[in-house]
């Protein structure tokens, strides 16, 4: 495709001259010390009771105390307690300690212990996480593809595991990435190259084979991902939270988008057919188990003509049992009618392919079980797995994906089936590209300050378009209680998840610079304990960054109580006006968290 490859070249250039740009003040920088950023807390937070300081520092009433959540929820006059710093990393669903207590009803054969568990409300925590000993304000996007700060990722198990395949080193005070993995000691750049070569039988690279969107299994440190960039390639990468790896809290650090998840029991929070290649590196999942049944939900993910990337012992090695595991792969994969179409070095790569009746022939066959018919417009949120292959209906239309720019603006069928006409789609892009340079001005930030972005209510993906042309990626949520839009969001070639926020968000602590929440909590009104107002700021504020915004448009009995409450989860807050799609003023909140620490 013509079109296609020039929209390629076009991102190589650009991408390549920020990294340029950035490595050479970063080499001016180095032995100053000064990497970028104020890298002491603003507010050298003394976290009890002081007395009068000089100007310039603050200090705050908040207690450091383990506080859970009680019933009827209280915070404190003093405001949200700090829990202890041993908290620093805590993420309620993905806990250790609880799922431990989970383990003897859980089908450890199946991986269900990596899946999320979310605690009863009263054994969640209700203080503020407070950042690691010796926190720093991450590295900004570009660099920070290649180096974050030691101390805000305090683990060395990857690199003592990984070193020699080339994840990641220690150099000082930083972590280094010299973008290795598992698969590509040389480097993901010459993989991709690679994988390209092996598609496209040596004619083009992944974007001129149309590659957009890929799903990562078992991500790593996400050197695919960041290496797919350059490519116009966008990947949501994810990986369970298991032993000491923090594989994801890397990603994140890095400024690459990634999230805890696990493929195991349920399906995976993303909508059917939303990927043109799911890759897997080593990434230790037994596909050939329990009846393929997690290579069929790999099938539900993956678009028509979509691959699957395979690069693991059974697609190479012939010792131990590894030839039976690739017989067992060749039969699943068949029985779904995908095709192999390459098998070189490491690598075994398929297609899906769009065949109606060979699928038909195999159920007769009865190799393999079509699924009853099943109403895409559901969000697939705590949905058991099915051991059944989903057949093109009515229901699933995957648009020719075309470039980048057609692609952000293309209105689906699947819209028009949920009740968002044409006129209206096009009205909240166009409302979004405004909203998004008021937003610039108020943050009054130079673009590099942001990086993830997470947007809490995407609806069709409107506010992530606007940011299309800053150095940003945005995960887009769509409630799942809400019409499932997200497929309109993946067939612009955006990414995102469905989740419920009565729960807490699959992801570390201090992962994101901004949080966009638009008229999300009045959705959340009636639906009871865990999810009241207070609830879904304190995970607000676990999830962001120190220095982080947190955008909040809402009616003005919420944004009034949430200026109220600001201060108690140490919220900087500025209230403006904007207007609304229908041209009425509408508050608009920007909040702050502060740089706080315990001392
Ligand atoms: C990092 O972890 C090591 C060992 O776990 C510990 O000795 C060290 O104090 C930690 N550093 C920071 C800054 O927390
Ligand atoms: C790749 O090229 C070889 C030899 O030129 C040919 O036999 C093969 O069919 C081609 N494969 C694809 C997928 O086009
Ligand atoms: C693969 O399928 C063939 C033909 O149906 C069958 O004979 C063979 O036992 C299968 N292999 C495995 C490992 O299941
Ligand atoms: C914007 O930031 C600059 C420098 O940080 C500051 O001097 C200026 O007053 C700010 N403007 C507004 C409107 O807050």
């Amino acid at each position: 495709m013509g079109g296609g490859n020039v929209v390629c070249s076009a991102f190589k250039f650009q991408s390549g001259q920020m990294i340029v740009v950035a490595l050479l003040l970063m080499v001016g920088c180095f032995y100053a010390g000064t990497l970028f950023g104020n890298n002491a807390p603003i507010y050298a937070s003394q976290l009890s009771t002081s007395s009068s300081s000089s100007p310039g520092t603050s200090t705050f009433t908040n207690k450091v105390a383990l506080t859970y959540r009680k019933t009827p929820l209280l915070i404190p006059e003093t405001g949200m307690d700090v829990c202890p710093l041993t908290y620093n990393e805590y993420i309620p669903c993905h806990d250790v300690s609880y799922v431990k207590t989970l383990l003897p009803n859980l089908d450890t054969s199946r991986k269900e212990e990596l899946e999320r568990h979310c605690p009863p409300i009263e054994k969640r925590l209700f203080c503020l996480v407070p950042p690691s000993r010796d926190y720093k304000i991450p590295i900004r996007w570009p660099t920070s593809r290649d180096y974050v700060w030691r101390s805000n990722v305090n683990h060395t198990h990857l690199a003592e595991v990984k070193g020699g395949q080339n994840w990641v080193h220690e150099k000082d005070q930083l972590w280094w990435f010299p973008g290795g993995g598992t698969h590509f000691k040389h480097g993901a750049a010459e993989y991709i190259q690679r994988l390209g070569d092996m598609i496209t039988n040596g004619t083009g690279d992944l974007c001129s084979a149309g590659v957009t969107q890929v799903l990562d299994v078992g991500c790593g440190v996400a050197s695919f991902s960041a290496f797919l960039l350059p490519l116009g390639i966008q990947t949501m990468s994810f990986a369970p939270k298991d032993g000491h790896e923090n594989q994801i809290q890397f990603a994140l650090e890095r400024g690459i988008g990634a999230m805890i998840s696990a493929i195991a029991t349920k399906q995976m929070p993303y909508p059917t057919g939303s990927f043109q290649m799911v890759h897997c590196s080593r990434c230790r999942v037994d596909w050939h188990e329990n009846d393929g049944i997690l290579l069929k939900e790999m099938n539900r993910l993956l678009r028509y003509n979509g691959y699957f990337v395979y690069s693991a012992p059974p697609a190479y090695k012939t010792t131990k049992n590894y030839p039976l595991i690739w017989e067992k792969l060749m039969n699943l994969t068949s029985a779904m009618c995908w095709k192999l179409i390459a098998r070189k070095v490491q690598t075994a790569i398929w297609i899906k392919q769009d065949d109606l009746s060979c699928l038909q022939h195999n159920s007769e066959q009865k190799l393999i079980n079509l699924c009853d018919a099943v109403d895409d417009s559901e969000s697939s949120w705590s949905t058991p797995l099915k051991n059944c292959i989903q057949v093109r209906g009515a229901q699933t239309d995957s648009p020719k994906l075309s470039s980048r720019s057609e692609r952000l603006s293309i209105y689906t069928e699947s819209l028009s089936r949920i009740g968002v006409t044409q006129e209206e789609f096009t009205s909240e892009t166009i409302f979004w590209q405004d909203q998004v340079r008021h937003y610039w001005r108020l943050l009054n930030v130079s673009k590099t300050e942001i990086r993830n972005v997470m947007d809490m209510n995407a609806f069709c993906g409107g506010f992530a378009v606007a940011l299309n042309a800053s150095p940003t990626w945005v995960m887009n949520i769509v409630p799942s209680s809400m019409k499932n839009t997200l497929s309109a969001i993946y067939n612009r070639g955006l990414i995102g998840a469905f989740h419920d926020w009565c729960e807490p968000f699959s992801t570390y602590p201090r992962t994101y610079d901004l949080l966009h929440a638009n008229h999300l909590f009045p959705h959340y009104k009636s639906r009871g304990e865990g999810c009241l107002l207070e609830d879904i700021l304190l995970e607000m504020d676990r999830i962001i960054r120190p220095q982080g915004f947190i955008v909040i448009r809402d009616d003005k009995t919420i944004t009034s109580r949430i200026q109220d409450l600001a201060p108690k989860f140490l919220w900087e807050v500025e209230s403006h006006l904007l207007e609304n799609k229908e041209k009425k003023t509408e508050t608009v909140l920007i909040c702050r968290k502060k740089f706080w620490a315990i001392v």
